[in-house]
């Protein structure tokens, strides 16, 4: 999978994308990323303007649409692969698992950054999708494209040793994971549950799954009824308790 980036602050990716698994996962050519500077599709002239003040008034700066069409044809053409364009930005779909599994099977995504407190609304006919990482706005697309940057990373195989633990973890089976535990056995009065102790294996995957099955229904009840969760009698019986129990507490 190839990553390019346009943004006005290529420099806030390396940190990032060079640490821990993202690093990993480019040292071992799964995953090659760089981030391209718009102001080297800038329009001519000394001040590198890659912005200016909005038609019709109003406050602040507006992106203007020729450094980033310049720039989408010149990344793009970096190299033979179609790149999907994706442009970061509040009013995008909401950034979920489901979209970092489909961007996951690509095999190349440019992400474009809006900044300053906009773009020319033109910038918008170059993008794939629209993506937003959540209600609520950034100064700019940086941190949203490193967040579906690293989410779209773990997801390549061979990145993340075991498949199995992206096989069971939040919002791939659809609930929250079960919680988790290493030694020591006690810390400061808080014990690890028995049943992880007692080496039975059927047993730890019953009390995991129902952990996970009781945890979704107090923290996350809305997952329960969107994912198509197969559930037996007695777990329906089990999150049934559970919610009663919440609504009680409340
Ligand atoms: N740019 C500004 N806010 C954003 C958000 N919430 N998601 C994606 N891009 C953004």
């Amino acid at each position: 999978m190839r990553i390019d980036v346009l943004t006005a602050f290529p420099e806030v990716f390396e940190p990032v994308m060079a640490s821990g698994m993202l690093g990993i996962a480019r040292a071992k050519g799964a995953l090659e990323f760089e981030a391209h500077d718009l102001r080297d599709w800038a329009l001519p002239g000394v001040h590198r303007q890659i912005d200016d003040s909005p038609y019709g008034g109003g406050s602040g700066m507006v992106l203007r649409p020729e450094p980033v069409f310049e720039a989408v044809d010149a990344v793009g053409a970096m190299d033979a692969r179609r790149a999907f364009v994706i442009l970061m930005s509040p009013q995008g779909e909401r950034f979920t698992q489901a979209h970092a599994e489909q961007l996951a099977g690509r095999d190349r995504l440019l992400l474009l950054c809006g900044r300053y407190e906009g773009f020319d609304e033109r910038i918008r006919s170059l993008a794939d999708l629209e993506l937003s990482i959540g209600d609520y706005v950034l100064t700019g697309g940086e941190l949203a494209a490193m967040v579906v940057s690293d989410a779209v990373t773990r997801l390549l195989p061979g990145v993340l040793g075991g498949e199995t633990s992206i096989d069971d973890e939040s919002f791939t089976t659809g609930l929250l994971e079960y919680p988790h535990y290493t030694r020591p056995a006690e810390y400061r009065g808080m014990s690890v549950p028995e049943v992880l102790r007692s080496g039975d294996h059927g047993k730890i995957a019953r009390w995991r799954r129902e952990q996970s099955l009781l945890r979704t229904a107090h923290r996350r009840p809305d997952l329960l009824e969107a994912a198509d969760i197969e559930l037996t009698d007695t777990e329906r019986r089990l999150i049934e308790g559970a919610l009663h129990e919440h609504a009680e507490d409340e």
